[in-house]
Formats: C-alpha cells, structure tokens, sequence
C-alpha cells in the first residue's frame, strides 16, 4: 500500500487528510495519507523514512515549509524562488521538493473565474510575505503585465519587488484607492480577515466593476474584504479552492491519478470550517 502525510507542527487543523482521504476512496486507490506532527528537530528522522520507501511522499505545513528545502535531494526551481516547500515526492532512494501553492492559486480562478487572466492588465497585490511569493511566481507564470505590490511596511514590499524583478511596483496600503481604477484583479496574501480582522480602509468602491477580489485566507470562508467586495457587485474567489487546488499534484504524482476537485470536495471541506 503506498502511504502519504502531511507533516506539520501543529498538525490536527490539516484538512489535508480529509481531502486526499476523500480522493483514495473515490478513485478506490489502495493507499493511504495520515498527519504526522514533527518539530523542526525531528524533520531529518522523516525524510529518512521517505528515502528508505515508508512513504512515496507528502505535503509540508507550518511551520516547516522553509525548513525542507535544506533537506530534499533536489527541489524544483519554483519551490527554491518561493522560498519554500510543501510538497515532497520520495523516488529511488531520494526526496524531491516542491511548491503547488501558485498552482493551487491558478487553478482557484480558473475554476472560479474562468478566463481571469485574458485581459487582465494590472493587479494589486496586498501583503509581501511567504504566501505574496506563491502569488507572485503565479502571476508570472501567467504572464501578467503589471503589478502593485503593496504592503503595512513598504520597504518589504521593496525588498521582494527588487529581489523578483519584471513588472513589479511596490508601494504602502495607502496607494491602493490611486491605484484601484486600473486594477482588474485583487489578492489579499495577508492575514488580515482571520478571526474579524479587516483591512482599515481600502477604496474598493474604486475598483472597475469587471474586478476580481480574492484572498487567500479560508478561515473564515467569506472574509470581510470579500464581503464587502461582494457587497459592491465585484466578482469574489475565496480562498479555500487554493487549498483544494494545491493539493492536486501531489496526489497525481504519489497515486497515478490526477484528482478533480468537485463540489462535493469543496462541500465536505467546508463543513469543517466553523469547528
Ligand atoms: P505569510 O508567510 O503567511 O505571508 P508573513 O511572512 O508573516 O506570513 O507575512 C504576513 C503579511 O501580512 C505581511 O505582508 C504583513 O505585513 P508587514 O510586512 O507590514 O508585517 C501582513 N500583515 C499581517 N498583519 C497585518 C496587519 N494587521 N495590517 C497590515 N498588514 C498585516
């Protein structure tokens, strides 16, 4: 039987089990997929599991995604630009990383938003963190012309625009009303909407009509950003399809099967988020 995990530290809030649980049963593959909770300390004893062929691989959370990469035997260029790793594929003796997180986030809107990206010009996006790198490497991947990076701490937004180089303008919270006639899609990366919180004001009344607003926090599912998007008539993405989504290629790579992500996935999942 072929086994899988997710390791993280903590690990009981992982929906991971659930989603892969889910797609062994429906493509009736003879495999398993458990949470592990590992400390830092105790990655290097894992991984010499995954090399001796316990596991044909797994998925890494927080807060051990930046940890892993020193670990692999090799790790996809993405991943490295990223910075981090959550997907692991154990071959032969040796462990390969990457990151699906900017998949997940493309398949999202493609899922969601069908055809998001066609016309699409500029984009701001807010917060310059581990998860605004996900987002950018996605947004490239795509081809997107322009970018506004804004964030609290400007100078971040500095750093990582300079460090990524191409169409990426960074600026504070502050720029985004200036900005917002000429965006045509909105990503929050940011924690803010966890537990209540909200941006303190962003001029969302002066987005074109035609934009799209979505965030990467799923907890809760409909984010006060996204509802006060929705409020004014734009076209709203949660973040919980990016979830769904991110998963994908690490099941097709340790099963065979490459996984859809169905209404019935995305009910069952939801049904966990209020506990
Ligand atoms: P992650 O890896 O999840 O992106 P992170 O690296 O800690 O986490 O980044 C968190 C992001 O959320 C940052 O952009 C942070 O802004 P700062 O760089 O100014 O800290 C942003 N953020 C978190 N709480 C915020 C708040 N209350 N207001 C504005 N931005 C916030």
């Amino acid at each position: 039987m072929k086994r899988a995990f997710v390791v993280g530290h903590p690990i009981k809030h992982s929906r991971s089990p659930l989603i892969h649980g889910i797609w062994l049963k429906a493509y009736g593959i003879d495999g398993s997929y458990e949470a592990i909770d590992v400390e830092p300390t105790g990655l290097p004893a894992l991984f010499a599991r995954l090399r001796a062929g316990e596991f044909v691989g797994g998925n890494v959370t927080i807060p051990l995604k930046e940890e892993v990469l020193a670990l692999c035997d090799s790790i996809d260029p993405l991943a490295r630009t990223i910075g981090a790793g959550n997907t692991l594929v154990a071959n032969n003796g040796k462990v390969h990383g990457f990151n699906t997180d900017f998949v997940g986030f493309l398949g999202n809107l493609d899922q969601k938003a069908p055809g998001w990206s066609e016309a699409l010009d500029q984009v701001i996006v807010l917060g310059a963190g581990g998860a605004a790198r996900a987002v950018l490497v996605a947004l490239r991947h795509r081809g997107i012309g322009s970018i506004h990076l804004l964030n609290r701490t400007p100078g971040r937004a500095r750093a990582l625009a300079h460090e990524f180089g191409g169409p990426i303008r960074a600026g504070g919270l502050e720029t985004f009303g200036a900005l917002a006639p000429a965006a045509g899609l909105v990503v929050n990366t940011t924690s803010i909407g966890m537990h209540g919180t909200r941006f303190d004001e962003l001029a969302l009344d002066r987005l074109p009509k035609s934009a799209i607003v979505t965030d990467i926090v799923y907890v809760p599912l409909v984010t006060p950003l996204l509802a006060d998007a929705k409020a004014r008539g734009l076209c709203v993405v949660d973040g919980l399809g990016m979830l769904l989504h991110q998963a994908v290629p690490g099941f097709e790579a340790w099963f065979g099967v490459r996984p859809e992500v169905t209404d019935e996935l995305r009910s069952a999942v939801t049904a966990t988020l209020g506990q």
